[in-house]
């Protein structure tokens, strides 16, 4: 059953008023990682509950407590929209997640624009933080409820909405919802379909079955009670610094290798057929240095490179807390610096098995410095890889979806970032879940001047309202 022309029809017909909306929706500073932003994270969701109930949404607002701030104060964490649509028993039931929080942005970050001001340049790209991570797909599924509600058309499944504000800062809280309501919200839905990824390149769409985990590791160096003086006290005490800096520098090489003594024995072998499908994936490595500005590309060797990214574990040195990095040249002795690094898990690491070989081996590396400083290492936060069978009812749906919206077969795809719910979906609701991009491998999430192309927003809602179509006929 493709989807109704009304409804294609529907969505260019409101192509202003579908932007106007993403605009109202990045208007709003939801930046889950800052607790001065905390009230605004918390404003989004009723913004999303005051879109969805005039569609017939019946909107829960789920509160998940508080979390404790390094301080030892504490924040609520922002609600998880839950949202119910249609109780049809012979109707398919179709979970669909998307997260209302962002990454923090600043204009002298190196913005053109203003980062929470949705600017459209004459290229129909639509310029502010979130839009396409990932405001743009959750409010494109706002849309698509509108378009059936207007022209009164039936949906052909039932839908549950789980939209969370935390995925920035690693979805505390979620889980144990899930766990919770296995049996109650999430009892009848039958897949999940999540919007939060990107094409590889501009040019061609494509599911993914795989995303990577995540531990993030906060490496605290203390030693003197306060700030010195350089002058003062170099070549006299045990500099927190110094010691810091040599640790992380024995993380990972230059070239991407990780040199934690074990990690690469819990990565799982790869196979012949595996290397080929890297091979024939339409992406090239001119695809990367367009997406990160530069010709840094680590090799020449596209299947390296690809395998990198999606079926490799990565190392990346993040920040210092605590370091001098203001202008000008203070001579000051830090007392207390936080080195931050994070590790992309693949099958089959989880941070139960990486961690205790990442604290041994920074305490072993510390113990051969001989420093009077202390050394304290902690997993700050953190998920496991997870891996779905794309040959699933689920991913045939969305093929049919994209080979009619796009013209295109999509390309099947592993990602190397982090969304730590699929595992949760997966494995605690025993759901199969597909990752149905919306936007392209260039928009930035994350970055400066992140865009959603418009031509992406249009025929990605007409994608994702066609999957649901596609969905309620698949077997
Ligand atoms: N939308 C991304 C996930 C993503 C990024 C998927 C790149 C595919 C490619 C998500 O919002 C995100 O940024 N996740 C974090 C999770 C982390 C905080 C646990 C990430 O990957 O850094
Ligand atoms: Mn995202
Ligand atoms: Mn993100």
């Amino acid at each position: 059953m493709p989807a109704p022309t009304e409804f294609i029809k529907y969505v260019d017909a409101h192509k202003d008023a579908f932007i106007a909306r993403l605009g109202e929706a990045v208007a709003i500073p939801s930046v889950s990682g800052d607790p001065s932003h905390r009230q605004d994270v918390i404003n989004m969701a009723g913004f999303i509950k005051r879109l969805l109930e005039p569609l017939g949404v019946k909107v829960e607002l789920k509160d998940i407590g508080m979390e404790k701030q390094t301080d030892g104060s504490e924040l609520p964490l922002p609600p998880v929209v839950f949202g119910v649509l249609g109780d049809n028993p012979n109707k398919k039931t179709i979970l669909l997640y998307a997260h209302y929080d962002v990454q923090p942005a600043l204009v002298t970050d190196g913005w053109n624009t203003d980062p929470f001001t949705l600017s459209p340049d004459n290229e129909g790209r639509l310029f502010g933080r979130g839009s396409t991570d990932d405001k743009g797909p959750l409010i494109a599924w706002i849309n698509i409820i509108e378009a059936h509600v207007k022209l009164g058309l039936e949906l052909p499944v039932n839908l549950r909405f789980c939209f969370e504000g935390m995925e920035e800062s690693g979805s505390e809280g979620l889980d144990d919802l899930i766990i919770r309501e296995k049996n109650g919200f999430f009892e009848s839905c039958d897949c999940v379909c999540i919007c939060d990824n990107y094409w590889m390149n501009d040019r061609t769409p494509c599911l993914t079955y795989g995303v990577r985990g995540m531990s993030y590791y906060r490496l605290v160096v203390s030693g003197p009670a306060r700030d010195l003086h350089s002058g003062l006290f170099g070549n006299t005490v045990h500099e927190p610094m110094t010691d810091l800096i040599l640790l992380m520098s024995k993380l990972v090489t230059p070239n991407g290798e990780i040199l934690i003594p074990g990690l690469d024995k819990l990565v799982a072998p790869l196979t012949d057929t595996e290397r080929k499908r890297y091979e024939t994936l339409d992406f090239a490595l001119t695809d990367i240095e367009d997406q990160v500005g530069a010709k840094i590309v680590l090799s020449d060797d596209k299947a390296r490179v690809l395998m990198g990214r999606m079926r490799n574990p990565s190392l990346s040195l993040h920040g210092i807390e605590g370091a001098f990095y203001g202008p000008g040249a203070k001579t000051v002795i830090p007392a207390k610096v936080q080195g931050k690094f994070s590790i992309r898990l693949v099958p089959n690491m989880t941070p139960e098995n990486v961690d205790p070989l990442v604290v041994k081996y920074l305490h072993d590396e510390f113990a051969k410095l001989k420093s009077k400083n202390t050394l304290k290492v902690e997993n700050i936060h953190g998920g496991k890889p997870w891996m779905a069978d794309p040959d699933h009812w689920n991913y045939r749906a969305a093929i049919k979806a994209t080979e009619k919206v796009y013209k295109k077969k999509p390309d099947l795809t592993r990602e190397g970032g982090s969304i730590p719910v699929t595992l949760t979906f997966a494995d605690v609701l025993g759901l199969n879940v597909l990752l149905l991009p919306m936007g392209r491998g260039d928009d930035g999430a994350h970055s400066t001047n992140e865009k959603l192309d418009t031509y992406n927003y249009i025929e990605g809602t007409k994608l994702l309202g066609t999957y649901l179509h596609e969905i309620a006929v698949t077997n």
